[in-house]
């Protein structure tokens, strides 16, 4: 039987519709920025494997530390106990994260980390003795994992409908969503602000934090919006004592750009969260970065302060080993250069293709570049199917999300290989037109 029908019979993909999806592709190794199938197809990854690849897959130097590291310890309790490579990945963190960032509780996806950065939020107005402050501000179509909490600030994600009645009340507001050219730009971003604003005038003293998705909301489409957004939503939601919690599970470890959003826009979220690209794609890791008074808050004579929060896995050595590495690779001048060299190419062929008439709302951020197709098609329908399909059949991998196109690949793509993907991706859509 082949891997793809003994699939069928035992395996619940994520995200999935069975009875209309076809088989998975049965992947069987992968190097570099290519993901090889069972039958020797190579796929050029331009989503990164959902966006946690960063050095490319199989990379020896990451492979190295996590067998080293496990031949040494492989994992020990956290609560109690402690180890080396969460200390050295804690500190190499704090070096590169803005002023004040003096604490890293780890966990070991992004969904735990936002959880983490909420409930941390909520628990430091309690340890003050301000708990009235509990309602959470988000953003429409921000996405930012499937657990509870997770879920409640990314109701609007439109992924969650079978849940509402369970997720806690949230206050949300548009994302700008602004795109290369934008004639709407200031209008958008400066509207956003406004409703902030009226918000924070009546319920500023009631609310505990705003939870964003800085630069760039991934699942939500990659809605973009600019720095000077977030700078001015910044002064405006820290005018009225309101913690900000930037979801960096995407847009870190320099899919923007810098080592984070919140370098590249100059701005300081009190907390940040992490996951996603931090082992270089190679294990579940996550972080939720805080700054020290927050830290400091939860200090008492009682428990009744602590944050009682872990998970089995938390910190684990591997998972610390493999992004120690990737730190290191990401650190590296030709690294660098490779995120600058795919931003270039993002604004120049993006650029070919403003007068195209089945794409609009082009857009790039870093190394991440979207753009919004004419015709209608929703998550999961026939005709994102089919895109998929098409874009597998002449070699890369591409996930729509609903009516966009991004591409967020591998740093170690090279300029032809990303090149040549928009040329497919451009024939591909036109095809359809025809
Ligand atoms: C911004 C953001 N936050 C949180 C998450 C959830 O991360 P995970 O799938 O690792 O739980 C995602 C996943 O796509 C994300 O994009």
């Amino acid at each position: 039987m082949s891997l793809a029908a003994r699939d069928k019979n035992v395996i619940w993909h994520p995200f999935t519709q069975h009875q209309s999806t076809s088989f998975p592709v049965p992947i069987t190794s992968a190097s570099g920025a290519y993901l090889i199938d069972e039958k020797g197809y190579r796929y050029l990854d331009l989503i990164s494997s959902w966006w946690v690849n960063l050095h490319g897959h199989g990379h020896p130097i990451i492979a190295k530390a996590i067998y080293e590291q496990a031949m040494q310890l492989e994992h020990v309790i956290f609560a109690g106990f402690t180890h080396e490579p969460a200390i050295r990945l804690a500190e190499e963190l704090i070096k590169i994260l803005p002023n004040g960032f003096g604490k890293i509780f780890y966990s070991d996806n992004g969904s735990t980390a936002v959880e983490i950065a909420l409930k941390l939020a909520y628990q430091y107005w309690k340890n003050l003795g301000e708990s009235q402050r509990k309602r959470f501000i988000a953003f429409k179509s921000g996405y930012h994992g499937d657990t509870f909490g997770a879920m409640a600030v990314g109701k609007q994600s439109g992924f969650f409908s079978a849940f509402e009645d369970l997720l806690f009340h949230v206050d949300t507001f548009a994302y700008p969503a602004i795109w290369l050219n934008d004639p709407m730009q200031l209008q958008k971003e400066d509207l956003v602000l406004i409703e902030i604003s009226q918000f924070l005038e009546k319920y500023g003293h009631e609310t505990a934090a705003m939870i964003i998705e800085p630069l760039v909301q991934g699942a939500g489409g990659m809605q973009m919006c600019s720095t000077r957004f977030l700078k001015n939503l910044e002064t405006l939601v820290r005018s009225y004592g309101v913690l900000i919690v930037y979801d960096e599970v995407m847009t870190g470890f320099c899919r923007t750009g810098d080592y984070f959003a919140c370098l590249k826009s100059q701005t300081t979220p009190d907390i940040i969260c992490m996951a996603k690209g931090i082992t270089g794609g190679f294990l579940p890791l996550a972080v939720t970065a805080c700054q020290d008074f927050i830290y400091k808050s939860f200090l008492g004579e009682t428990f009744v302060n602590a944050f009682a929060h872990g998970h089995s896995y938390t910190a684990n050595p591997l998972g610390c080993a493999a992004a120690l590495a990737s730190l290191a690779l990401l650190q590296q001048t030709e690294t660098q250069h490779q995120i600058k060299m795919i931003e270039k190419v993002h604004s120049e062929e993006l650029s070919k293709l403003y007068n195209s008439d089945v794409i609009n709302a082009l857009r790039y951020c870093g190394t991440i570049a979207a753009f919004n197709l004419v015709m209608t098609t929703n998550y999961g329908s026939d005709r994102s199917n089919h895109l998929k399909e098409k874009f597998h059949q002449r070699g890369l991998i591409i996930r729509p999300l609903g009516q966009v196109i991004y591409m967020l690949p591998p740093y170690c793509v090279t300029e032809d290989e990303l090149r040549n993907a928009y040329v497919i991706v451009m024939e591909e859509l036109e095809g359809v037109k025809a």
